[in-house]
């Protein structure tokens, strides 16, 4: 990282070339670590749909509460972390692109639904695995299917820097 020292409207800091590329390393990292549990997400809640097993539903309901929330949490916060450094440190700002600025509302938009509306749907159905309770995974089908999803397309608008400047420059 180093400091900018050139006038008034000169950025306080930056991220030199090595820093930049070992927070975008964490950053991808991250985003990868993130797709792989919603993938695991979806193998275990749509495998526990398609069986009738009771043991195997059982083992996918405990093995989703592993996986599910707090590594996912981590992760998110990770990428939040990171992004919110690559921005800051570099020439796209926070604030200033469209491509960037969604980013940032698509993930606390995730992290939000991963605390808020996941959590207490997967503790549920893992309480109710080790009370030996019916489980039906369908109020959990649409998190594997929406959180990918998403991901997906910040990965598309990462790539592809979609719809310029929010505000005019100067
Ligand atoms: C929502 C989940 C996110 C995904 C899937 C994602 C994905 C990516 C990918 C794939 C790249 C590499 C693009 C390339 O080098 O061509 C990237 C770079 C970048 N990301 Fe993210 N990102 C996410 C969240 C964020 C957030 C929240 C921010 C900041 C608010 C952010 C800011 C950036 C910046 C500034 C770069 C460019 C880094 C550079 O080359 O200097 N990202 N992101």
């Amino acid at each position: 990282m180093s400091t900018t020292t050139a006038g008034p409207a000169a950025r306080p800091w930056r991220l030199g070339g090595r820093a930049r590329k070992l927070v975008l390393v964490l950053h991808l990292a991250s985003v990868g670590a993130r797709l792989g549990l919603d993938v695991t997400m979806g193998v275990l809640v749509f495998g526990s749909l398609l069986t009738d097993d009771p043991e195997r539903k059982a083992i996918s309901f405990q093995a989703l509460e592993l996986v599910a929330v707090w590594p996912m949490t981590a992760s998110g916060l990770t990428c939040l972390v990171t992004g919110v450094i690559l921005a800051l440190g570099g020439k796209y700002g926070l604030l200033k692109y469209w491509w960037v600025a969604v980013k940032l509302f698509l993930n606390l938009l995730l992290s939000t639904l991963t605390l808020v509306a996941l959590r207490p749907g997967v503790e549920a159905m893992a309480d109710q695995a080790r009370a030996g309770g019916d489980l039906n995974a369908a109020d959990l089908i649409f998190p594997p299917i929406v959180s990918p999803t998403l991901l997906v397309f910040a990965v598309v608008l990462s790539v592809f820097k979609p719809w310029g400047r929010l505000r005019k420059k100067g």
